[in-house]
């Protein structure tokens, strides 16, 4: 038995499945990480691999990097022997430098996307007194009631793409947030209009990410978020980002900075504290006061921990010039002319999109929204990550899904990802060709 195996069968001992999130179940067992390096990490087998997950992009910098942690050694020494239940000046910088990235007018902290997604639902109730709420289909905002809804839906599910179907995201849901849902299509405004506009009086809130990270890279068209303001400042709804992938990766640092959107509330995480567990919720002052003035609450055991805070701190302040993010700009964008000169040659129908180090591969010529994305071909990405993961690149052998490099992904690294993608596509094309 390999080590993993042994691991494995140990955990499913103790832990349902063997894993403690259900992402990272994989056959015949879960990788066991055991060690990270710059862009690299290592399993418990000695097997080394290019990290093209990046802890789902909020490992900003890459592992172990060493400026990073210098400073956030630096702030935990600010706050000596303390981890949690206090408010900290580390706590008062952290906001500070965050509103100096994103253009909100307040913040707070809260520790993860789910918690921060949960807030905003709360938030948009108790400042317009509705109680529903409108998601983008195939979008993943956490794991809750009330967003757990129609992300990855199977296509035989979906329904009439003027009227998409509520699909559940898992059991155990409350039945009742499936009825309360709306579902828009993303990037289709006219259909967007109507259902916004037959059901306003009970929509609190359109949420969505700007651009949609979770299903790959799918960016807005031109417009659309604009429209969407427009839209929902007419219905008396409120428009919320979620930020969690996109913020401090995208050009800007932020959707509502790059396409110049102001949404009422937004959600941030992931790469905010480089991988330590933060997340944060952003708006407009008179939406955010609701959790000062005693219509909602906002409260947690963890809000505001020093370690988390002592890494977003770090981390911010690092990033803060925004020279980093385009440096990962940069290299992402050298991989996607790479990538398609080589699909090109091939006669294989794919792209490579993405921005600020997240990116992701379709085997599609063009995707516009998450029935684009899921009906893109399976087969070929399949056997294009599986010969990723053969050269040592870690990748999700999932289409629907998405990948990130690091500050940490030297140019001499990003050339052996281009040069391990030729030797994919070249095995595309030859299961193609048979
Ligand atoms: C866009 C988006 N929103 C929300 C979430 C939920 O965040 P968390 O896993 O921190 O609860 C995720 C997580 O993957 C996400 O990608």
């Amino acid at each position: 038995m390999s080590t993993s195996e042994q691991l494995y069968d140990r955990a499913n001992k103790t832990v349902p499945g063997g894993v403690h999130s259900n992402s990272r179940a994989r056959v015949p067992h879960p990788y066991y990480i055991k060690k990270g390096e710059g862009a690299y990490i290592y399993d418990v087998e000695g097997l080394k691999f290019i990290d093209l997950i990046m802890g789902n992009g909020s490992i900003f910098f890459g592992h172990g990097y060493e400026p990073f942690y210098t400073r956030y050694q630096e702030n935990l020494k600010r706050c000596e022997g303390l981890t949690t239940g206090w408010e900290t000046e580390l706590a008062v910088e952290a906001a500070e430098t965050f509103l100096r990235i994103i253009p909100a007018d307040r913040m707070r902290f809260t520790n993860t996307g789910t918690e921060a997604i949960i807030h905003v639902m709360q938030m948009a109730r108790a400042y317009t007194g509705k109680n529903d709420f409108a998601l983008v289909e195939g979008a993943y905002n956490g794991w809750v009631d009330g967003v757990n809804i129609s992300n990855f839906p199977a296509l035989k599910d979906v329904g009439d793409v003027n009227r998409p179907n509520a699909v559940p995201g898992a059991g155990g849901m409350d039945t009742r947030s499936i009825e309360n849902t709306v579902i828009v299509p993303f990037n289709n405004l006219e259909v967007t209009r109507k259902l916004l506009t037959e059901n306003k009086d009970r929509l609190a809130a359109l949420i969505l990410e700007p651009v949609m990270i979770d299903v790959g890279f799918i960016e807005p068209a031109p417009g659309y978020l604009q429209g969407l303001r427009e839209l929902c400042d007419e219905l008396g709804i409120l428009l919320v980002f979620d930020e969690l992938l996109c913020g401090f990766r995208v050009p800007e640092g932020s959707c509502q900075k790059w396409f110049g959107v102001t949404p009422d509330l937004s959600i941030f995480g992931k790469a905010i504290a480089n991988g330590h567990i933060l997340a944060a919720v952003a708006g407009k002052a008179d939406v955010m006061e609701t959790v000062a003035n005693g219509k909602t609450n906002f409260v947690g055991t963890f809000n505001g921990h020093v370690y988390s805070v002592a890494a977003a701190l770090a981390a911010l302040e690092l990033m803060e010039d925004g020279s980093a993010r385009e440096a990962m700009e940069k290299k992402v964008q050298y991989m996607k002319t790479r990538f398609e000169a080589t699909a090109k040659k091939l006669g294989i129908p794919a792209i490579l999109v993405g921005r600020g180090g997240h990116f992701h591969w379709y085997f599609a010529d063009d995707v516009v929204n998450y029935r684009d994305a899921a009906g893109s071909n399976v087969s070929n990405f399949i056997t294009f990550a599986n010969a990723m993961l053969e050269q040592g690149m870690m990748v999700i052998p999932k289409p629907l899904s998405h990948h990130a490099i690091s500050v940490s992904h030297t140019d001499e690294i990003i050339e052996k990802i281009c040069d391990a993608m030729d030797v994919a596509l070249q095995k595309v094309a030859e299961q193609n060709n048979k």
